[in-house]
């Protein structure tokens, strides 16, 4: 593994992350802003500046543009494909209010106290230091502004029936992401990690993903896209801790688990809302 001039982590010339390719941008496209982001829509009022960091392509972004217009809203993310897309799905959907850049959480293009609100969505499990990263969206952040954070916690998965495919897919997955030192499953300590940053926190809670019935042949063929498309299950090959084998059996077993009447998944996440003294 290296990285590239952005510091970020590359495996054989391709994002880490895989973000570049665009089956994994449609996994982010479908966001429902009432799922990822309820819990902070009764705090935005219209006018409002708002920062999403690590917008992917933007669903969530545009769901709180439209919440807090005509207040301006940025969208930042480290990878050049997502702003890409991002930029490319504000043009045409005319949304006014909502600008999209490159930026590091760690290292963010914006002046002190810039933001009235900054959010962030499954985006600090890829770093080794969340805290320094909640520390920048504190510095961007107004005194008395309001900070929205959501981060995985996939200890506890719900799979029904048990699947060894599901089972090993997230097993390749932590491992992936432990060897950039992210981690999937910290969520839990998302409070703890905001109040280190300086922020007052005001709420933390589970906050759950689920699929039953005809979404669960949805959730499968996504995380298989996953498969086909993030390179790091590519490296984990290379690394011989799995092999095209075992990564084919994995397919068929998620697909398996999705075709039983019974399939039902649900997979955790913590949120937690602070405030800039
Ligand atoms: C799982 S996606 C989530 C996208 C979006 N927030 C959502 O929930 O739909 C994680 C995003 O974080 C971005 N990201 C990872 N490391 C980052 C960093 N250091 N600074 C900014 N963005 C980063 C990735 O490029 C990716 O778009």
């Amino acid at each position: 593994m290296t990285e590239d001039a952005l510091g970020r982590p590359e495996i054989n010339g391709r994002s880490f992350y895989g973000y570049d390719s665009s089956d994994v941008q449609d996994s982010y496209t479908g966001r429902d802003i009432e799922v990822e982001a309820g819990f902070i829509l009764p705090h935005l009022k219209s006018g409002m500046s708002l920062l999403d960091c690590g917008c992917g392509p933007g669903a969530i972004t545009f769901g709180l543009a439209d919440v807090v217009a005509p207040g301006r809203v940025v969208g930042a993310d480290i990878e050049p494909a997502m702003i890409e897309q991002a930029t490319r799905l504000a043009a045409e959907s005319g949304v006014q209010n909502v600008e999209f850049s490159v930026g590091d959480i760690y290292d963010l293009p914006f002046e002190d106290g810039e933001f009235d609100i900054v959010f962030s969505h499954s985006v600090t499990e890829h770093l080794s230091d969340p805290v320094r990263a909640l520390r920048e969206l504190h510095r961007v952040a107004k005194p008395g502004g309001l900070a929205g954070i959501v981060k995985t916690d996939w200890t506890f998965p719900f799979i029904v029936p048990e699947s060894e495919g599901f089972s090993k897919f997230f097993e390749l997955f932590e491992g992936g992401f432990n060897r950039i030192g992210g981690s999937l499953n910290r969520g839990r300590y998302l409070g703890a990690y905001m109040r280190e940053a300086g922020f007052e926190v005001i709420e933390v809670r589970n906050q759950v993903s689920n699929a039953f019935g005809e979404t669960t042949v949805i959730t499968a063929e996504r995380f298989i896209s996953w498969l086909d498309n993030i390179p790091l299950f590519q490296e984990s090959v290379e690394l011989g801790i799995t092999s095209e084998s075992e990564l084919d059996a994995v397919r068929a077993g998620m697909r398996e688990w999705a075709a039983h009447p019974d399939a039902y998944f649900s997979l955790p996440g913590v949120r937690a809302l602070g405030v800039k003294r």
